[in-house]
């Protein structure tokens, strides 16, 4: 890569002319996410709840309800599993040191590449006329490499700002239908790659965490946890190997149509073992409210969209822990598009722990 040779827009020379828009981390798309759903969850929280000032969100995938959160409490812990989460929130939230210039004049620099004269690269090898056109795969590539060739320039924020502003821009042109599971089999419509800065929104009292949630609720003490486990056998880190391979940079071996690496960092929420895994974490966790959001997918005809935990399993184990309501909201369900819910329900389960 070293000695490639890039055309440059002259617009670099006024990067801040260059990056005219941002882009918000409501804007992903994330399998099971609850961004339309945050007013009507904290709605409901905030009615039943008193005197919580610590909001923990156990399972925060987009962290839009962690963004939420911010409104109303002094204290946030955010936790996912997959670091190319970990990676986003600590871009987007964390108060740490960066110079918008800066980082406005990179992205100025990237954008003003022209694709067709950069030489292949792992992410073009693999992914190239598949998740992404070859030119894009080739920027794409490209990009994640010069960042990390940056690394020392950059502050912590800056290399995670700049890292997450790829991934939020590449999510808008990649040739999926959300997630990495797979490729759409058609002729890829060329749509060049502009990035536009991620919209921060740094919170003072944040801990982020990238742990197995029952391994981290052995440790931490809120007011209310908010838990948004996945139901079904899909693993996170499978739907969204790309981030995490972007993230890592480790360039693994791929393997199947998909090109995923070798599994790691699974998840015990997707096997057999879900339900006893919720049950520990519930035990496990030391709060004074639990909000545990449930959607009714279990009637899916599709077997690996089959939640591995029933409602009514979930009731039960709430119910030990202390009184529990239950509150039901219908909502658009969103999946890889094989299987329609008219009848969908969102459901929120709100208990008050035993002292
Ligand atoms: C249903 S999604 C959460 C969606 C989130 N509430 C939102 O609005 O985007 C479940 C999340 O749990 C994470 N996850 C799965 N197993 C986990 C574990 N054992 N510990 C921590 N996070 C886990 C996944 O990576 C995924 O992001």
């Amino acid at each position: 890569m070293s000695s490639t040779k890039i055309q440059q827009n002259t617009n670099t020379l006024f990067p801040e002319m260059f990056v005219e828009k941002t882009i918000s981390l409501e804007s992903r798309r994330y399998i099971g996410n609850k961004t339309k759903l945050t007013n009507w969850i904290f709605s409901t929280i905030l009615n039943e709840t008193q005197n919580c000032k610590t909001f923990f969100d156990v399972f925060a995938g987009t962290a839009t309800v962690t963004k939420t959160a911010f409104n109303y409490y002094t204290k946030i812990i955010t936790n996912d599993l997959l670091y190319s989460n970990n990676l986003i929130y600590k871009a987007f939230f964390e108060q740490k040191e960066w110079n918008k210039y800066k980082i406005e004049k990179i992205i100025g620099y990237y954008n003003g590449i022209n694709p067709n004269v950069l030489k292949d690269n792992y992410f073009s090898e693999h992914f190239g006329n598949k998740f992404f056109d070859y030119q894009n795969s080739k920027l794409i590539g490209f990009i994640r490499e010069d960042i990390e060739k940056q690394k020392n320039d950059l502050t912590e924020k800056e290399y995670a700002i700049l890292l997450a502003t790829l991934i939020y821009n590449i999510d808008k042109i990649a040739n999926t239908v959300g997630h990495f599971d797979a490729y759409i089999k058609k002729a890829i419509n060329y749509k060049p790659l502009e990035l536009k800065l991620i919209e921060t929104t740094e919170f003072e009292n944040i801990e982020i965490y990238r742990e197995d949630a029952n391994k981290l609720a052995r440790k931490i003490s809120a007011d209310i946890a908010y838990i948004d486990p996945p139901y079904n056998s899909r693993q996170y880190n499978r739907f969204y190997h790309i981030y995490e391979n972007l993230v890592t940079w480790e360039k693994p071996e791929l393997f199947g149509v998909a090109l995923k690496p070798k599994p790691e960092n699974n998840s015990l929420y997707c096997t057999v073992k879900a339900k006893e895994t919720f049950k520990d974490l519930i035990e496990n966790l030391n709060v004074s409210y639990l909000a545990v959001s449930y959607n009714n997918t279990y009637n899916s005809k599709s077997h690996s969209s089959e939640n591995k935990i029933k409602l009514e399993e979930i009731e039960e184990i709430l119910n030990r822990k202390g009184e529990t309501k239950v509150f039901e909201n219908s909502h658009k369900f969103f999946n890889t598009g094989k299987t329609e819910f008219d009848n969908h329900k969102e459901i929120l389960f709100i208990t008050k722990t035993k002292k």
